[in-house]
């Protein structure tokens, strides 16, 4: 689903950049490695910051990249207008629903969307079906104790079904043959799971 207003004031922050720069990105890359010359997929890009940090922290040669949301996908082509053509793709679409062949990509990352999907169990399917065998999920999320925080429940918008908490998000990906093992980390007393899976 898209973003309230007040959320998309979050997102489209300085401040939620630099998290996603300074925090989530090393973070991942500590746990899951570079992208090194390979071909990635972003889900629900918003204005585009995580699809610059794979190209030039996680080093992949490609990203593909989309979002539900139009206005998102119209910040990330002007943040990314700098790259040359080929390296970059950017359209509207949705992660339950991914336009993309069966093992398109290397790597798939997730900043923060599939708390934002009704159907998420249908996007974790999408992405394990997209991804190569021996492809690497990179997943930062938000889970239902953050969700059922006054805070979230007063001033963001969220799927009110079927939320996940961090194992339960990892039990997940696992029956998807989407392997974690040890390879994530809660924060926030459990408001945050952040790890990486690899495709069977
Ligand atoms: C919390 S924002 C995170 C945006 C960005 N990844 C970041 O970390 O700043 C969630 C994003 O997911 C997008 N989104 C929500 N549902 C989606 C879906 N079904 N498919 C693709 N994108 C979706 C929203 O439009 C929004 O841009």
């Amino acid at each position: 689903m898209m973003l309230n207003t007040f959320e998309k004031y979050l997102m489209n922050n300085p401040i939620r950049a630099s998290i996603q720069r300074w925090y989530e990105a090393p973070l991942l890359k500590r746990i899951g490695g570079s992208t090194e010359g390979l071909h990635a997929l972003e889900v629900g890009c918003g204005r585009g910051v995580g699809t610059q940090l794979i190209l030039d922290r996680f080093g992949a040669a490609t990203v593909t990249a989309f979002d539900l949301d139009p206005e998102m996908v119209k910040k990330a082509e002007r943040r990314l207008s700098k790259y040359p053509a080929e390296k970059v793709s950017l359209s509207v679409g949705d992660v339950t629903n991914i336009q993309a062949k069966d093992g398109a990509f290397d790597a798939v990352f997730d900043f923060g969307i599939i708390h934002h999907v009704p159907d998420w169990r249908a996007a974790v399917l999408e992405i394990t079906r997209v991804l190569k065998p021996g492809g690497r999920f990179f997943f930062e999320e938000v889970t239902r104790h953050a969700l059922e925080r006054s805070f979230y429940r007063t001033f963001l918008e969220h799927p009110e079904h079927d939320r996940f908490t961090g194992a339960e998000f990892v039990a997940e990906l696992e029956r998807r043959d989407l392997l974690v093992g040890t390879k994530y980390v809660e924060r926030f007393f459990g408001d945050f799971v952040i790890g990486v899976a690899k495709k069977r």
